[in-house]
C-alpha cells in the first residue's frame, strides 16, 4: 500500500450493494478513501492504513449469526471518527455492548422518516423541518444502545435510528445516507468529515502529481507496454504514464478491422503526431476479418476476438526489448467489483474481452494508475492532462467493436455500410446538442435485407437499428426519447446517404431484459 495521501478514510465494507456510493459521497467532499473488505482489515494493516476516519458500510449478514463479519476491536482504539451505517450501526453497537435483535415487526425497506431528538453537530443543517426521508433496509435491529451513546433521531421502526457517543465520536445510523433515497444524506457525509478534520484537498491536480511520482518509483527505468483502444480508460492512462515516464512507454493500438469510421486514423494521429507517443498501429484487419469469416454465434465471435487480441497483442509487445511493465487503464470499479461476499458463481452473460491473463504469461507486471478512479474521475483527469473535451467525453465503445453490432455473419460489405451509418447518425446525434444527455449510441446493421421502393426503382437492402440509451454505468440502461422529428430526419438522412440500407428501426428495449449492444 503506497502513502501517497497524507488524509486517507477507511471503508470497511460488509458487503453491501452500495459501499461504493459511500466513497463517491467522499470523493465529492475531496477527502481521499479506500474500500476494504473486512477480511483484510487486521490490526497490522490498521496501523499501516493510519485512518483519519472510519466508515463501517452497511451487509447483508446479521450480527446474530455467528461468524458474521465484524471489524477487529483495535478499530475503537484507534482514537478516530468513526461511523457505522446499517449493519455497521448493528455491528458497533454489539462490539461495544449494546444489544441486536431481529425483526418481530421492526423491519424496515425502503422509505422512511426520522424525527430529530436532540442536536447533534453530525446533523448540523441535515433537518430542514422536523423530519427528514432517509432509506432504510434492515431486518434486525439495534435494542439496546452501547454505554455512552444516546439516541439523536428517531424513525417509527427504529427508536435508535441515530445515535452517537460524542466524546468518542462514534456515530451510527439505521439507514444509508449515501443512497438517492436519502436527499440530503450528503450532508451527514460532509458533517463526519468536518468533524474528522479533513481539510478536503484531495483534487485531480493533487493526484496527477503523485501518480506520476508513483509510477516513476514504480517502474524506474524499465520499459512499459499499454494496449491503446482509443477509449477514454486507456487513454487517459497513456498519457498520464506518458507524462510519468515519456518514451519508455510504447504504446500498442491493435486495429482489427472492427472500429468506426476514421477511428484507427484519428487515434494514432492524436496520440502519436499530437502527443509525441510512440505508437505501434498493428495493422491486422485481415487476420480478424479471416478468422471471423463464416461465424455468426455471439459467443464464438467474442472468443476469437478475445483470443487474437491477446495473441497479436503479446506478438508486438515481443518485439518491446526489456518490456517490464503492462499498463492498464483499470477503475476503481473494476477493482471492488471483484472482492465477492457470496463466493457464488454468477452466470456469464456475455464474456467481456480484455487482455485478462496476459501478463502472468508474459511475465510482466501490472502499472494500474488510474485503479483508484471512478469513471467521472477519469474524465476530469483526462482534461488536466490536456486530452481533447470532444476525446474525453466519447461514448464507451465495446473491445468486440463493430463485430457484436453486426449480428449474424460479419462481412466487409456490412461493416463499410455500419460505418456511414453510424456516422450519420452519430453526426445528427451531435447535431441536435444530445450527445451528452446519451450514454451510448450507435447503429445495429441487420442481418436481413428488405424491400423498399426508391425513386421508381425496387431496393432490396439491408435494415439497420438504432440504439441510444441513458445509463449511469451500463449496468441498467433505458431507451433514450428521442422526438419523432429527430427520427424521421435521421432515417431519411441515412437512407439517402448510405447505400445498402433502406429501412431503419428505432430500439426502444431497456436493459434489462434487453442488453445495450445487439450481441
Ligand atoms: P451490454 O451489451 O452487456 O453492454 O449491455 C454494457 C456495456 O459494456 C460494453 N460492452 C463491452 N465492453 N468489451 C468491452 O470493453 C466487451 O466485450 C463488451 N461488451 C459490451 C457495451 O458497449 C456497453 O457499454
Amino acid at each position: 500500500m503506497e502513502n501517497m495521501h497524507h488524509e486517507r478514510l477507511l471503508i470497511i465494507d460488509f458487503g453491501s450493494q452500495v459501499t461504493q456510493l459511500i466513497a463517491r459521497r467522499l470523493r465529492e467532499l475531496s477527502v481521499y478513501c479506500e474500500i476494504h473488505p473486512f477480511q483484510n482489515v487486521t490490526d497490522a494493516f490498521l496501523q499501516e492504513f493510519a485512518p483519519k476516519a472510519v466508515i463501517f458500510s452497511g451487509g447483508p449478514a446479521s450480527v446474530i449469526d455467528d461468524g458474521s463479519p465484524r471489524p477487529p476491536v483495535s478499530v475503537f482504539d484507534l482514537g478516530v471518527p468513526i461511523l457505522g451505517i446499517c449493519y455497521g450501526q448493528q455491528v458497533m453497537m454489539q462490539s461495544l455492548g449494546g444489544k441486536v435483535e431481529r425483526g418481530h415487526g421492526t423491519a424496515e425497506f425502503g422509505r422512511a422518516y426520522v424525527t430529530p431528538e436532540s442536536e447533534l453537530a453530525l446533523l448540523d443543517g441535515w433537518f430542514q423541518t422536523n423530519k427528514e426521508q432517509v432509506w432504510m433496509s434492515h431486518g434486525d435491529h439495534v435494542s439496546e444502545i452501547a454505554p455512552g451513546f444516546a439516541v439523536y433521531g428517531t424513525s417509527p421502526n427504529a427508536p435508535f435510528a441515530i445515535t452517537a457517543d460524542v466524546d468518542r465520536n462514534f456515530y451510527a445510523v439505521q439507514f444509508h445516507p449515501e443512497v438517492h433515497h436519502t436527499p440530503n444524506g450528503a450532508k451527514l457525509y460532509e458533517n463526519f468529515v468536518r468533524l474528522a478534520g479533513f481539510t478536503g484537498d484531495w483534487t485531480m491536480g493533487a493526484y496527477r502529481e503523485q501518480a506520476i511520482a508513483a509510477i516513476k518509483d514504480q517502474v524506474g527505468d524499465k520499459p512499459v507496454i499499454c494496449a491503446l483502444s482509443g477509449g477514454v480508460d486507456s487513454s487517459v492512462a497513456a498519457a498520464l504514464l506518458h507524462e510519468a515516464i515519456g518514451s519508455q512507454l510504447t504504446c500498442v493500438f491493435v486495429d482489427h478491422g472492427l472500429l468506426r469510421l476514421n477511428e484507427a486514423d484519428e487515434v494514432v494521429a492524436m496520440f502519436r503526431d499530437n502527443m509525441n507517443l510512440k505508437v505501434i498501429h498493428a495493422q491486422e484487419q485481415e487476420l480478424f476479418l479471416g478468422e471471423l469469416e463464416g461465424v455468426s454465434d455471439p459467443e464464438t465471435k467474442r472468443k476469437i476476438i478475445g483470443k487474437l487480441f491477446i495473441d497479436v497483442f503479446q506478438k508486438y509487445a515481443d518485439q518491446i526489448e526489456g518490456a517490464a511493465f503492462l499498463a492498464q487503464g483499470t477503475l476503481y470499479p473494476d477493482v471492488i467489483e471483484s472482492v465477492s461476499f457470496s463466493g457464488g458463481p454468477s452466470v456469464t452473460i456475455k464474456s467481456h474481452h480484455n487482455v485478462g491473463g496476459l501478463p502472468e504469461k508474459m511475465g510482466l507486471k501490472l502499472v494500474e494508475p488510474l485503479r483508484e478512479l471512478f469513471k467521472d474521475e477519469v474524465r476530469a483527469l483526462g482534461r488536466e492532462l490536456g486530452l481533447p473535451a470532444s476525446f474525453i467525453g466519447r461514448h464507451p465503445f465495446p473491445g468486440p467493436g463493430l463485430a457484436i453490432r453486426c449480428p449474424g455473419e460479419i462481412t466487409r460489405e456490412k461493416l463499410e455500410i455500419l460505418r456511414k451509418a453510424d456516422a450519420v447518425y452519430i453526426d445528427q446525434i451531435r447535431k441536435h446538442g444530445l450527445y451528452d444527455e446519451i450514454w451510448q449510441a450507435f447503429v445495429a446493421i441487420l442481418p436481413v435485407r428488405t424491400v423498399g421502393v426508391m425513386g421508381d426503382g425496387r431496393t432490396y437492402d439491408f435494415a439497420c437499428a438504432l440504439r441510444a440509451v441513458t445509463s449511469v454505468d451500463g449496468m441498467t440502461a433505458d431507451y433514450y426519447p428521442f422526438s419523432h422529428e429527430f427520427l424521421g430526419e435521421t432515417a431519411t438522412r441515412i437512407i439517402n446517404e448510405v447505400q445498402g440500407i433502406n429501412r431503419v428501426t428505432y430500439d426502444i428495449t431497456s436493459k434489462p431484459p434487453g442488453t445495450i449492444e445487439w450481441e
